[in-house]
């Protein structure tokens, strides 16, 4: 493609990655995960993964994309002809329609929740009850089915209309304002009567709690939240212009993405230990929350729509960006049209997502691995996918890349004087591809083993 477009505006790079970044993972997986994982010591280890692992990936990702203006298949192929490391794009391909899948189950909940938002069912029940609409809502086929089909529906209707006014417009809107929301509401929990639990629970860490799922979780969740590993990032990046500075932008995107995971942390957990909940529910968490944190505030009832509208929007401006991986490599790699990929990406989501929509009722006795559809799908892609593509990324710029491109990239051609330039090159070059692996490996088990070995 010759005449790529490129972001216009800086707002606009900023916006549209963060709005990638910022979704359902922020506001509905990391609180549940943290949760899950027994709350301050998998947060540590959540931002030591952001900062360490995270942000010298997204600067890996970003200096592929800018350098090459292609996807990442073309884009390797370019850099290092021939080399291995573009079979990086599969996984991205991959795991991009498995995420778009149980994303969209995720995001099509949030759609029945503004609608019940709006006609006030969600309104004077009791935590209980909350559990139970919740549960009647993920226990009917239709309607999670439905509610999938339509969200897919609506992120086939942007995807269509091409890359600069879909996705710029809307981020470029709507992230501030919920920004604000999440700090009216951040206000509000820190009021309820429990919040010092709850601080307590984010805030002062129990290092005993450490496990490998534990550790397995933290680096799956930063990846997942982060859109790092699937080559999205580098796709985003490959319309950036010139002038954008790299390490600046990521540093930035890392930031901001972080601070809105803590931020629906510091609004859920007061509020679990203020209504009587289970930090460890679960992927339902924040579905039987929100609600009771709604009820307790003035003006519920509008509090409810505006924050389901917003996430609503969140995730849109997610999945956008990772169907975006799968259309750019069909179109640009094997010449089909743009309305033909998008129909392609959109109707295996919808094969996909409809089992992992079926996996909470009719198909909830099918395992692998001992894990629903929907769970099998999460775990795949972000704990193990993502972090495998990172990987590959990392030490394809640390160590095949021409190096002299690599620092054009993160100088913009010697016009930027970056201080932090060696120490970034030292975690894509050692840092991150050596955590990965050791993750990896100690989640596998096999320092135990050679514990049992060695004594
Ligand atoms: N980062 C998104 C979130 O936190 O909701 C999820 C996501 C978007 C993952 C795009 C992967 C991706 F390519």
């Amino acid at each position: 493609m010759s005449e790529r477009a490129q972001f216009v505006t800086k707002m606009g790079v900023i916006a549209a990655s963060v709005g990638s970044a910022v979704g359902l993972g922020n506001i509905w997986r990391f609180p549940y995960e943290a949760g899950m994982h027994g709350g301050g010591a998998f947060i540590c280890i959540y931002l030591l993964c952001v900062f360490l692992l995270g942000i010298p990936v997204i600067i890996a990702e970003f200096v592929i994309g800018r350098a090459t203006h292609k996807n990442a298949n073309s884009a390797i192929n370019l850099l290092a002809p021939g080399s291995k490391f573009r079979y990086v794009s599969y996984i991205g391909i991959i795991s991009s329609v498995m995420i778009l899948s149980f994303y969209s189950v995720v995001a099509g909940w949030i759609i029945e929740y503004l609608f019940q938002s709006i006609i006030g069912n969600l309104n004077g029940h009791s935590p209980e009850d909350y559990s139970n609409i919740f549960n009647s809502l993920v226990g009917s086929p239709w309607r999670s089915v439905l509610w999938t089909i339509l969200f897919l529906g609506i992120n086939f209707l942007i995807l269509r209309k091409g890359i600069q006014k879909g996705i710029e417009r809307i981020s470029n809107l709507l992230m501030p304002i919920l920004f604000l929301l999440l700090i009216i509401f951040c206000i509000n929990s820190l009021l309820l009567p429990k919040a010092k639990e709850g601080l307590e629970f984010m805030f002062s860490p129990d290092f005993s709690q450490v496990s490998p799922s534990m550790i397995i979780g933290a680096m799956g969740q930063a990846f997942f939240s982060l859109s790092l590993g699937l080559t999205c990032l580098l796709t985003y990046a490959s319309y950036f212009n010139d002038k954008t500075p790299l390490i600046k932008t990521a540093t930035i995107i890392a930031i901001l993405d972080t601070c809105v995971a803590i931020l629906a942390g510091v609004i859920i957990f007061p509020a679990v230990f203020s209504f009587g909940a289970e930090p460890t529910a679960g992927p339902k968490l924040v579905f039987e929350i929100l609600p009771s944190i709604f009820n307790q505030m003035p003006g519920g009832y509008l509090w409810s729509i505006a924050l389901f509208t917003l996430l609503f929007f969140a995730s849109i401006t997610s999945t956008i960006s990772m169907s975006e991986i799968f259309i750019t490599f069909c179109t640009e790699e094997h010449n089909m049209s743009r309305k033909k990929a998008t129909r392609l990406n959109t109707g295996i989501a919808l094969v996909l997502g409809s089992l992992c929509a079926l996996s909470f009722n009719v198909l909830s006795d099918i395992k692998v691995f001992d894990k629903t559809f929907f769970d099998l799908f999460d775990y795949v892609s972000s704990n193990i996918l993502l972090p495998a593509g990172g990987f590959i990324l990392a030490v394809f710029v640390g160590w095949v890349m021409n190096k002299n491109i690599v620092a054009n990239q993160l100088t913009n051609n010697g016009t930027l004087n970056v201080r932090t330039m060696r120490p970034i090159l030292f975690c894509i070059r050692y840092i991150a591809p050596l955590a990965i692996i050791l993750i990896f490996l100690y989640v596998i088990g096999l320092f135990d083993s050679l514990a049992a070995l060695l004594f």
